[in-house]
């Protein structure tokens, strides 16, 4: 392994992590704004009296649409007050990001806090890569397709569902590991979330208190990590997806569905990501997720987004001709698989613009091999048999 790589990369690991989830939802300063300070600047003056007319007719239409009730009538005022609010939020976030549709999601009577708290899920105050963690060698950037979809090519199983559990890093895992697994052996198959959230426990090496912890989030690297230890994944099938981390560990060794075999961290380097993306599969990625609370299609491109790393998703693809409203050009964009159900987005995706690192897309993205069928002896040797 290259060490000067493996030295930046863990600087460059420590560095963004520190700025993740944790640390924000921590601190009460920054429940109710962006958390970007430059945002908070450009937007403050002026916007609060643009809000749109007949608030009570839309959030009647919101509650109907997504099956909301409140248990009383103080919590009912509550919400429409945080609705309102996201109301202006979505407004400004339009005016921010132009190429993208923001408007009322079914998180529009959250504030930003609870949104984080309960829908995001990377936990950031790792670091060291885990002591498994390879530097992907450099691959050749010529010659890669303009565009490129991993579901077109049966790689990508169906959009899940985290629901209230900040356990996003377990589906970014899992979705790069169905990748990999797909690669290896020519099947599909879908993996436990829940394998994860109740027993992978792997700590910082250097800090033992920060670890993947269920609904109270993780990281992929750290998942790739126990992943190996353990011996790879159950089926989902086998290990269903309850949304909660109060379980025990349920983990059957004879039912191992999909393992593996090396896991590499991504130099942060758009050519490096989209090769690594077609020749590996889909890629693990954490991403800033502030747009994504209000996002409903086109190819988000805000003119500023925070780097603060806070959400763990999958990179499916990537293309060039990005629906682009009159006067924005088309725009090259990756396309992202999230874990909010098929109804958020664009059925469950969301298109972000390449090119410019936007919202940390590029400066967190792993990449893992799975052992293919019948190869024992490197699972028995991944399992530290
Ligand atoms: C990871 O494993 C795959 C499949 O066994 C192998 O082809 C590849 O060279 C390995 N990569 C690293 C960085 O060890």
């Amino acid at each position: 392994m290259d060490r000067n790589f493996f030295l930046f990369a863990v600087i460059a690991t420590a560095a963004t992590a520190s700025l993740c989830s944790s640390e924000s939802l921590a601190s009460p300063h920054s429940t109710e704004r962006d958390g970007d300070p430059l945002i908070r600047q450009v937007v403050d003056d002026g916007d609060v009296n643009r809000l749109p007319l007949g608030a009570e007719h839309h959030f009647s239409l919101f509650k109907r649409r997504f099956g909301k009730s409140y248990a009383s009538e103080e919590e009912h005022n509550r919400r429409f007050k945080i609705f309102k609010a996201n109301m202006r939020r979505a407004q400004r976030h339009q005016s921010f990001d132009p190429s993208a549709v923001h408007g009322v999601t079914q998180f529009a009577d959250l504030t930003p806090f609870e949104f984080r708290k309960a829908f995001l899920g990377l936990r950031g105050h790792r670091l060291r890569l885990p002591v498994d963690t390879n530097a992907a060698p450099i691959l050749p950037t010529e010659n890669l397709p303009t565009d490129f979809d991993w579901r077109e090519r049966g790689a990508v199983t169906p959009v899940k569902n985290q629901g209230s559990c900040g356990s996003c890093w377990s589906f970014s895992t899992t979705g790069a590991l169905e990748g990999a697994n797909f690669l290896a052996t020519g099947e599909l198959v879908s993996l436990s979330e829940q394998q994860l959230v109740d027993c992978d426990h792997e700590c910082d090496p250097d800090e033992a208190d920060s670890c993947d912890s269920g609904c109270n989030g993780g990281l992929m690297n750290s998942a790739f990590e126990y992943t190996l230890k353990a011996g790879g994944l159950m089926r989902e099938e086998d290990y269903p997806y309850t949304g909660t981390d109060r379980g025990t560990c349920k983990f059957d060794k004879s039912k191992i569905a999909a393992s593996v075999a090396n896991f590499s961290v991504v130099p942060l380097d758009e050519d490096q990501i989209a090769a690594n993306l077609v020749k590996n599969g889909p890629l693990a990625i954490a991403i800033n997720a502030v747009f994504m609370q209000t996002y409903i299609g086109g190819v988000s491109c805000p003119f500023i987004c925070s780097k603060r790393l806070d959400h763990g998703v999958l990179l499916v693809g990537y293309g060039s001709a990005g629906y682009a409203p009159i006067r924005m050009r088309d725009k090259d964009y990756w396309i992202i698989k999230n874990s909010w159900g098929e109804n958020w987005g664009e059925n469950g995706y969301y298109r972000i613009c390449k090119g410019r690192n936007i919202c940390g897309v590029d400066s967190m993205v792993s990449t893992v091999a799975a052992v293919r069928i019948g190869d024992t002896s490197i699972a028995a040797a991944a399992a530290g048999q």
